[in-house]
């Protein structure tokens, strides 16, 4: 059979690869996994906007690299990625590097030594060469350009505030140009588009991503333009008021899977409008920060949402699922090469499911409970609320407050039939705000007393003269107002026949 040489174009090739669904700040995660990886305890990004090309600096105090591992992680891919990794491996693909760097640059340089010794070595990629060299060749960086690259980084880290604390660099990863903010936007918007990306998004999303690597015992710190990088825990545990479901775990291939749901507090609901508060990040609602979270590694891969499992909805808010698993079933997973989608597999879905509901039911629980728990907060104020708790044999109700000023005076404009009309529809109201916050089922819990059959009697006279039937006028009407139909006296029986 003839045999035809299918050598790959390799800048096409490339920019293929790189297309792996990565934004700036899941790049940038995607490198620091390699500096936690290599033990790093300071992590520094730093981003040059004054000029184009913009330039970014990724630089850590880890293990780093001697000349010869710098040439081979260098290649795509660096290694196999069916090779079982150490526990605390945050890599999978030997691609990461390579592929998160060209999908933010057209040109990246990695600075290294092997941690103790002086001298780096450095390696790049460079696409312009690609396309005039047409084939896969990186370029040796010299020494003197090493020297003048290093030199930049010092003078870039004096210009901003807070210069860090002396460390010692190991490897920097320097992406010169980001195509993505230079090549799209206009000249006068590419700045500030840079600046809030990496202000807002980026230092939320690695404060949130890394949070178990930052808190205080992991002795991780990821500092971008000097400023220190916050972790954000989503599950505060040391707040009394977080509640948690029973785990429950499953062996998952070579590893195994935990799932623990934990339903926030009604009070979160207001605390989280205020800026530094536990719940939430500065950027993100507790509606987007509901759903479930998945930790590979303790290194989280997915936040907010609910994966496709279930849809997003407000009164699920202060449902968050906690999902753990090791780095030995990323195929099962499906974990892809930026480190920011898994599929949860067909036979585990519907435990996922099952999990799910227990949580939300909890969570929708607790969220219609705050109308009540904002009474109790003012209970002084009852009389300006709109709506009022009153106790029943079927726990706490909510009603609205007759007592209400504009509700007040809306009643005294009204003449005697009117007013209870007006009841008769509050009574409505009542029951159906009752219902929704699942305080008793089909229960009725009122009994026809009788004190109100006057009113009553007066509003099933006019309905039975307009037409209506005595199943619309029982079902529709008396149900509604939460009175059971079997406690009515003979006299209002009578009324319907
Ligand atoms: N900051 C670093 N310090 C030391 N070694 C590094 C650093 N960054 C990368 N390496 C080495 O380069 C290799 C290749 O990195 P790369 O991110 O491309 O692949 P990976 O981390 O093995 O897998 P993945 O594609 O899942 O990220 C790593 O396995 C690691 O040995
Ligand atoms: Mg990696």
């Amino acid at each position: 059979m003839e045999i035809l040489e299918a050598v790959p174009r390799p800048d096409f090739l490339i920019k293929s690869i790189s297309e792996q669904g990565y934004s700036l700040k899941s790049a940038i995660a995607d490198l620091i996994d390699n500096s936690i990886t290599a033990n790093a305890t300071n992590i520094q990004v730093l981003v040059d906007s004054d000029k184009e090309p913009f330039k970014l600096f990724l630089v850590d105090d880890g293990d780093g690299m001697s000349r010869q591992d710098l040439i081979q992680n260098m290649q795509f891919p660096s290694s196999n990625p069916e090779t079982l990794r150490e526990t605390a491996d945050l890599g999978r693909f030997g691609l990461g590097l390579k592929a998160a760097s060209f999908s933010q640059t057209r040109q990246f340089t990695v600075v290294s030594r092997k941690k103790g010794s002086d001298k780096y070595s450095a390696i790049r990629w460079d696409v312009e060469h690609l396309v005039t060299s047409k084939s896969w060749q990186m370029l040796v960086v010299t020494d003197d350009e090493i020297a003048a690259m290093l030199k930049e980084f010092e003078a870039l880290d004096n210009e901003f505030l807070n210069k860090s604390e002396s460390f010692i660099p190991n490897t920097f990863v320097v992406w010169s140009g980001l195509y993505k903010f230079e090549n799209y936007l206009k000249p006068q918007n590419r700045k500030n588009a840079l600046a809030r990306e990496i202000v807002n998004n980026t230092a939320d999303h690695l404060g949130i991503v890394f949070h178990r690597y930052l808190e205080e015992k992991n002795n991780v710190n990821i500092r971008v333009n000097n400023t220190q990088i916050k972790p954000f825990n989503p599950f505060p545990e040391t707040e009394q008021a977080l509640r948690k479901l029973e785990f429950r775990q499953k062996d998952f291939g070579q590893d195994n899977i935990r799932l623990e749901g934990f339903i926030l507090p009604s009070s979160s609901i207001k605390d989280s409008k205020v800026s530094g508060n536990v719940w939430t990040l500065p950027n993100k609602s507790l509606l987007d920060l509901e759903g479930v979270y998945i930790y590979r590694s303790n290194r989280l891969i997915i936040y907010g949402g609910w994966n496709g499992l279930i849809r997003k909805a407000p009164r699920r808010q202060l449902a968050r699922l906690r999902v753990d698993i090791g780095n030995n079933a990323d195929n099962l997973l499906h974990l892809n090469v930026a480190k920011s989608k898994v599929i949860i597999p067909h036979d585990l879905v519907n435990a996922f499911k099952e999990y799910i509901e227990e949580l939300t039911s909890e969570a929708e629980k607790e969220f219609y409970n705050r109308g009540i728990n904002r009474l109790d907060d003012k209970s002084g104020a009852k009389e300006a609320t709109l709506l009022t708790k009153v106790h029943s044999n079927k726990g706490p109700l909510l009603e609205i407050n007759e007592s209400f000023p504009i509700y007040k005076g809306l009643l005294s404009t009204l003449g005697k039939n009117e007013k209870s009309q007006l009841r008769l529809l509050n009574r409505m109201i009542n029951t159906t705000i009752n219902k929704i916050r699942n305080t008793h089922e089909s229960v009725h819990y009122y009994k026809c007393e009788e004190a109100q059959t006057g009113d009553l009697a007066d509003i099933i006279k006019k309905l039975v003269e307009q037409g209506f039937s005595k199943s619309f006028i029982t079902d529709e009407v008396i149900k509604q107002m939460g009175i059971d139909v079997k406690t009515l006296p003979e006299e209002i029986l009578k009324l319907m026949e």
